[in-house]
């Protein structure tokens, strides 16, 4: 096992009523921003169940965070809440919301000239307002991280941010605030999830037994109980389960101590940065084909995986093979597309997204091997 620190200071309020929690989360005093996307909470209650809970806050609210959030707009909600004086940023609706109002926690007291550093540069920055978080779509894990992937519509860019700054100090995580989710989100959420952990655990052994146990804990339940709340959005156990194990596929504990991937998500953020494929969508475009091109070096891991995940039998071959197929016929069985035929992916795109990743003069894998000749070869393969 490699070494590691492992510190995550994110509250968790999880369950069903855990909304009445909320002023004992934030300052008394504070003056508060919410923060939300493009309307959902407002058809499903949950906009009332917070100014309810805030009846006692002052409240500037700052909506219309779209779905993969961009720079344009967050930077319409850094100035209103320089303007208004707000010392507590409160998102309220899925991981573009709180992606996005991590960014404005680190935009508002940035000193620099140009905010987009942040995100671009990953410039330093040494203050960020507090921040609480309302999640209401299991998928991301933003709710117990400090990443944030921050889209710039000028350049057609979506570029990842990370400080322990910008870590919510709280998430609400209540799983009735899913009933209301179409069956797109749910299976997304459900694939997104999925994919943190194949990146954090489909790479080689380092003997790291707790972290591969925990691994599978989570894909098994996200195999389990996925399809559960897809059949039934209002199945209070399978939304909590599906809610907690998003939370856990990405709050840092399986990345502990274990060599990690992240290649299926860079190459999948070029794709909806330039066709606006929705996130976990890109991720199973990229995925099934980067294990066919690095079935040699995650061999070991795969094998491991077809059988304790999918309790495969067979040759070493049939094993790596079948853990590949696995993979694909279960974003498949989501209703989530592997090819990038699927998407309207011209092969045009291939060779736009190679040249990307050749001026950033970069590889990326658990090897530091996945070139962006390598990136070709997938890209090539989904066509
Ligand atoms: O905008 P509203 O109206 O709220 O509607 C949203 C949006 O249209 C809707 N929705 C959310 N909760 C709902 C609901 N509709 C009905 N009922 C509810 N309860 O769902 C749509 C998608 O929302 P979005 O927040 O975009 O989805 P998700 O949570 O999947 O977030 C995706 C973003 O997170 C980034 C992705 O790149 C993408 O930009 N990621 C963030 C990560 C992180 N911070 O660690 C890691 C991930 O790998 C990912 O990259
Ligand atoms: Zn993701």
């Amino acid at each position: 096992m490699n070494n590691f620190q492992y510190h995550n200071p994110v509250r968790i309020l999880f369950g069903k009523g855990q909304m009445a929690q909320l002023p004992k989360q934030i300052p008394a005093q504070a003056k508060v921003m919410l923060t939300y996307g493009g309307g959902s909470i407002f058809k499903n209650g949950v906009y009332d169940q917070v100014k309810a809970a805030l009846s006692s806050y002052t409240v500037v609210e700052f909506g219309g965070i779209e779905a993969n959030p961009t720079y344009e707009t967050l930077m319409k909600g850094v100035e209103i809440a320089r303007q208004e004086g707000i010392d507590f940023l409160l998102s309220v609706g899925g991981g573009s919301v709180l992606d996005g109002t991590k960014f404005m926690a680190a935009a508002i007291p940035f000193e620099g000239p140009d905010a987009w550093q942040i995100v671009a540069n990953r410039a330093k920055f040494t203050k960020a307002i507090p921040i609480g978080a309302v999640l209401t779509l299991p998928a991301t894990g933003s709710e117990m991280n400090y990443y944030a992937v921050i889209s710039r519509q000028e350049t057609q860019e979506k570029k990842g941010m990370g400080n322990p700054l910008v870590y919510p100090q709280f998430s609400i995580l209540d799983p009735e605030t899913t009933f209301s989710l179409p069956p797109r989100q749910i299976a997304n959420g459900i694939a997104d999830a999925f994919t943190h952990v194949m990146e954090q655990y489909m790479t080689y052994p380092v003997r790291a037994e707790m972290q591969d146990r925990m691994a599978e804990g989570v894909l098994l339940t996200l195999i389990d109980e996925g399809p559960k709340m897809l059949a039934n959005p209002t199945d209070y156990d399978a939304a909590a389960n599906i809610m907690w194990a998003a939370t856990m596929a990405l709050n840092g504990l399986l990345a502990a101590g274990v060599p990690t991937d992240w290649a299926t998500h860079q190459i999948g953020h070029e794709l909806t940065a330039l066709h606006g494929i929705d996130h976990a969508r890109t991720l199973a475009v990229v995925l099934p084909h980067l294990l066919e091109i690095k079935k040699e070096t995650k061999r070991e891991k795969l094998l491991q995986y077809g059988r304790r995940v999918w309790q495969l039998t067979g040759t070493d071959d049939e094993l790596v093979a079948g853990a590949i197929q696995k993979t694909a016929d279960f974003y498949e069985s989501l209703g989530i597309p592997t090819k990038a035929s699927a998407y309207a992916i011209p092969a045009s795109t291939v060779t736009e997204v190679v040249q990307r990743f050749e001026a950033r003069g970069m590889n990326f894998g658990e090897r530091a091997d996945i070139t962006p000749q390598v990136v070709g070869e997938i890209l090539e393969l989904s066509l």
